[in-house]
């Protein structure tokens, strides 16, 4: 797997904190497999490893100072930026992940970040309760919400003589994810994944003014399409009406009824994964008034909508590879969950109970149970960026290994 990280071109930040040391070695390991690495140093960095030991390992000068470029023309915090293909930040401090986590640019390492669209690495290393302080915690959520990758800290003995979670994770474990991190992009990238993401609620006209819906705000689909794209596979996204502004790389396709939804669907097949998280309107009306009905009571009569997900499961013909299908309950979640998969025919479902306030429709959080074979695995509550990376990377897997 080595060849994935061969000249993979890596910015280094290391901030002040004691496992900064580990970063040394983590330079020579980086090395041994090959990647070209330029180290950014904190203010408070440089009291823990010197510019001349990362300097001499690195074979690089190491940037200190944002006002220290030789070239007057250049800006090192943009052509860093433009240079390297990941930002990783080993070790990163509580005071670092809560600037970034503000927007903070007061020195070139959170400059740097501030101006990048590269995958952003933490490895961050503090003291157990530095790190299970409620607004670390608070930050770090903000920072994965930002898109960036945290990894670690692990549990053991600290430098500060304490016992926890809060230790840096070795220069061996950091080199695995990094390769990791390329050795999936480059499968799918080889593989050519596409998949298809729906979204959002759909709207069922009574006339030209009043419609059936419900309350799907569209945020959950739209960060697993966001997820995806960001690991490469060319996703679109059919999005329900929704306020939520576009993912980055994705395409995507605005509907208003379940009709539509359906026949934008069945245009984008084939497709290798399907994800159908829109909340369709289970019901519509039997007729349209094509004008305004006069206020006076009225019978409605509603039918059984079209079902994209039976449709997509039930293909002969372009079925999907992998069809994941979500399943809002309230009640019996699991129960409910397990047999609409079976009655789909769908190949995961992924279960969330839209009762509890505190998760599902218009929330920002989550938490699912992702039911696949006989398997319940459970994701708990957390922001709705954070469960879709995990949605995504576990449906990356499934087509790797
Ligand atoms: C001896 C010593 C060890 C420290 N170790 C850590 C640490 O492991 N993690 C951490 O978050 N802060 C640690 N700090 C505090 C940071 O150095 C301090 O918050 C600093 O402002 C971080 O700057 P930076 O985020 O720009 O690197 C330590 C401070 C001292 C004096």
């Amino acid at each position: 797997m080595n060849k994935f990280l061969n000249k993979k071109k890596i910015i280094l930040i290391i901030g002040g904190g004691i496992a900064a040391y580990k970063s040394l070695d983590l330079i020579r390991l980086l090395k041994k497999y090959q990647c070209e690495i330029k180290v950014v140093l904190t203010e408070s960095g440089k009291k823990f490893v010197t510019p001349l030991s990362i300097a001499s390992l690195s074979k690089n000068k190491v940037y200190q100072n944002i006002f220290d470029s030789n070239q007057e023309a250049e800006m090192d915090h943009i052509t860093l930026s433009r240079w390297c293909d990941i930002i990783l930040f080993a070790p990163i401090t509580a005071n670092s992940i809560a600037k970034l986590a503000s927007g903070k640019a007061d020195d070139l390492a959170s400059t740097l970040i501030l101006a990048s669209n590269k995958q952003v690495m933490l490895v961050p290393a503090m003291n157990v309760r530095m790190w299970l302080h409620k607004s670390t915690q608070s930050n770090v959520n903000k920072l994965r919400d930002f898109g960036y990758l945290s990894i670690g800290p692990a549990s053991g003995e600290m430098a500060c003589g304490e016992y926890g979670e809060g230790r840096m994770l070795s220069p061996e474990e950091i080199c695995e994810y990094v390769k990791n991190y390329f050795f999936e992009r480059n499968v799918v990238k080889n593989k050519n994944l596409t998949a298809l993401v729906t979204a959002g609620p759909t709207k069922e006209y009574i006339d030209p003014v009043r419609f059936i819906t419900n309350n799907s705000s569209g945020k959950q689909g739209y960060e697993i399409a966001n997820s995806l794209a960001k690991f490469g596979v060319k996703t679109t996204l059919i999005s329900g009406p929704s306020i939520l502004k576009k993912p980055e790389n994705v395409d995507i396709i605005r509907v208003e009824t379940a009709k539509q939804m359906y026949e934008e669907t069945a245009k984008v097949l084939p497709v290798d994964i399907a994800v159908c998280v829109a909340a369709v309107t289970d019901f519509k009306p039997d007729r349209y008034e094509d004008k305004k009905i006069k206020k006076k009571n009225i019978n409605i009569n509603l039918n059984r909508n079209i079902d994209i997900l039976d449709f997509l499961s039930k293909r002969n013909f372009q079925r999907p590879k992998l069809v994941v299908g979500f399943a809002a309950e309230t009640n019996n979640v699991l129960k409910f969950a397990k047999e609409k998969k079976i009655r789909k025919y769908c190949d995961w479902i992924v279960a969330n109970d839209v009762s509890n306030p505190e998760i599902g429709f218009d929330s920002d959080y989550n938490a699912v149970s992702i039911i696949y074979d006989n398997k319940v695995e459970k994701i708990e509550r957390n922001l709705k960026s954070f469960i879709a990376n995990k949605i995504a990377k576990k449906i990356i897997n499934h087509f790797i290994y």
